[in-house]
């Protein structure tokens, strides 16, 4: 956490079962009935699934595939009198955008925790996968009281080991220590103590310079492949790390029709902006494309499959 800007103690850090787990935590924790959440207009699906269970009310902002959350829609939303429970973002590497927020933005977001008492939840299973351009200081460097910052292994050690953490505030301390022991006691021991073994022996930075190294081929194979094969009439940004990228197509064209032809058709599967819609008609012609898995050279040839799928779509129009 030091190395993301961030001054805690070890008694405000809470292990837990992945970042999903601290994401329902949370939401179990300061969620209280008829109580409400800020989100963006397409937000990560577990998140929202968290919150499920509570039935909340749903506000949203409009979100960009560079710059991320809109903090002017957030702040008039919260000036207007909206009190949710809290706001959820991922600041770094968004999923699904794969946006990052600049320094500028953090500071304001973290100052508007602040000024209206909002508890923020910062979700971060990202950052440490950055590929171009100096590492950011978290959301919650520049807030301690009302920022809660969510961190995972998953992405950069192993998913299955299924070890995260949140970092606490002072104040909701308790409240969360509770909760996470009605889930499960504590997270498997056995699992910290191999994660434990792993991180003493200064293995992590070099598994990450792979990883950076492995994932940011990926996503030029992709971005390349994109350039080459989509037509004029699509946009995508240019991640500067994660694992995603977003291609917005024209409004005629809605995306989770394409998946079922895509799969159909070319064997060539993505996920539909309308999954982490948090608004009705959110995502509804966008995709979120993965370079996770594949070689530069298998994520050529689905984009170019993925290509003739679409421009036979247009054509039919
Ligand atoms: C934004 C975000 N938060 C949380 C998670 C869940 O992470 P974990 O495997 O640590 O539960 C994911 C996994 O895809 C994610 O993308």
């Amino acid at each position: 956490m030091a190395e993301r800007g961030v001054s805690c103690s070890a008694d405000q850090i809470v292990i837990t079962t992945g970042a999903q787990q601290g994401l329902d935590i949370l939401a179990r924790a300061l969620l209280e009935p008829g109580g409400g959440v800020l989100m963006e207009e397409v937000s990560y699906t577990g998140a929202a699934q968290a919150i499920a269970a509570h039935r909340p009310r749903v506000w949203s902002v409009p979100t960009c595939a560079r710059a991320g959350i809109d903090i002017d829609a957030v702040e008039v939303l919260l000036e207007g009198g909206v009190r949710p429970a809290f706001l959820y973002t991922v600041p770094d590497f968004h999923n699904p955008t794969g946006s990052c927020l600049t320094e500028a933005s953090r500071r304001r977001l973290a100052d508007l925790a602040g000024r209206f008492e909002l508890p923020l939840i910062e979700d971060d299973p990202y950052s440490a996968l950055r590929f171009d351009g100096e590492a950011l200081p978290a959301v919650r460097a520049f807030d301690d009281r009302w920022v809660i910052y969510v961190g995972s292994f998953s992405k950069i050690v192993a998913p299955a080991l299924r070890v995260g953490w949140i970092v606490v505030p002072q104040g909701l301390r308790e409240a969360v220590s509770i909760v996470k022991e009605a889930s499960d006691l504590e997270t498997s021991a056995l699992t910290q103590r191999v994660l434990e073994r792993f991180l003493s022996s200064n293995a992590l930075e070099p598994h990450l310079e792979r990883l950076r190294h492995s994932y940011r081929e990926r996503r030029d194979a992709m971005l390349d492949a994109l350039e080459r094969h989509f037509p004029s009439c699509t946009r995508w940004n240019r991640p500067l790390g994660g694992l995603f990228v977003w291609v917005e197509l024209p409004p005629s064209i809605r995306a989770d029709r394409l998946l079922a032809e895509a799969v159909d058709e070319e064997g060539v599967a993505f996920i539909p902006g309308s999954a982490f819609a948090t608004t009705r008609d959110a995502g509804a012609s966008a995709m979120r494309l993965s370079f996770a898995t594949c070689e530069p050279a298998e994520i050529d040839e689905a984009v170019r499959r993925l290509a003739r799928v679409l421009k036979g779509r247009l054509r039919d129009e």
